[in-house]
């Protein structure tokens, strides 16, 4: 991969550390998923597994992918009995679901513009009528005017880029914004991109 992140890499920063995104789902998630009626929902690049764990405690099943071995490990280790999750090794630029879905969620996926329009498109393909994307990421603007996140501008992006990955579909924009995510011991909050889009029903 270009960014210099691939699989291996991934399994070994999982590897180093207990908990590299600590177990707390995103706040952003959390607001945008909140009043949704639980279903089926698709977290790609899933990580250790914090959102798709507290989507599978709010009732959701959940299908969480990443082509981190080692990143999978830790969430079915943490995953609370019944939960119900299915852990999928695959690359997030090509997996396809089984089964059509209610939520996709990318949350932090950094990847390098054609890597992440595949996986953005993707990730659409996934969603029934009525189903929502929604994608977080660091933002561009982050570099400059934020804290921490990725150091190389070629994987972050804005809303407005995602939304144009995604041009010829029929998903309905509901939400492309910066948002203010505020980190500890940090002067400046962490600026982030939210993209909430919605396939008519
Ligand atoms: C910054 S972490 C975010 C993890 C999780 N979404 C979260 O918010 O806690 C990015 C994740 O993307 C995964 N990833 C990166 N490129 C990928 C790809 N092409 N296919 C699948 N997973 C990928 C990495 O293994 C890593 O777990």
């Amino acid at each position: 991969m270009s960014n210099g992140w691939d699989a291996d890499e991934w399994d070994a920063r999982y590897a180093a550390s207990t908990s590299v995104w600590g177990g707390a789902p995103n706040r952003w998630v959390e607001q945008e998923v909140r009043d949704l009626p639980p279903a089926r929902a698709l977290d790609l690049a899933c990580g250790e597994g914090r959102n798709a764990i507290w989507l599978a405690t709010r009732g959701w099943h959940v299908v969480a992918v990443d082509f981190s071995a080692v990143a999978l490990d830790k969430g079915r280790a943490a995953e609370p009995p019944d939960a119900g999750i299915e852990w999928i090794s695959a690359d997030a630029t090509t997996y396809e679901v089984d089964q059509p879905v209610d939520l996709a969620l990318l949350c932090y996926l950094q990847l390098p513009a054609p890597l992440r329009a595949a996986a953005v498109q993707h990730a659409a393909r996934a969603l029934d009528p009525g189903g929502v994307l929604l994608v977080i990421a660091h933002d561009s603007r982050n570099l400059v005017d934020g804290t921490g996140g990725p150091q190389d501008p070629a994987v972050l992006y804005t809303a407005a880029e995602v939304m144009n990955d995604l041009a010829g579909t029929d998903l309905e924009l509901e939400k492309a914004e910066e948002v203010l995510r505020p980190v500890e011991n940090a002067e400046r909050p962490a600026i982030d991109a939210l993209l909430r889009v919605r396939r008519p029903s």
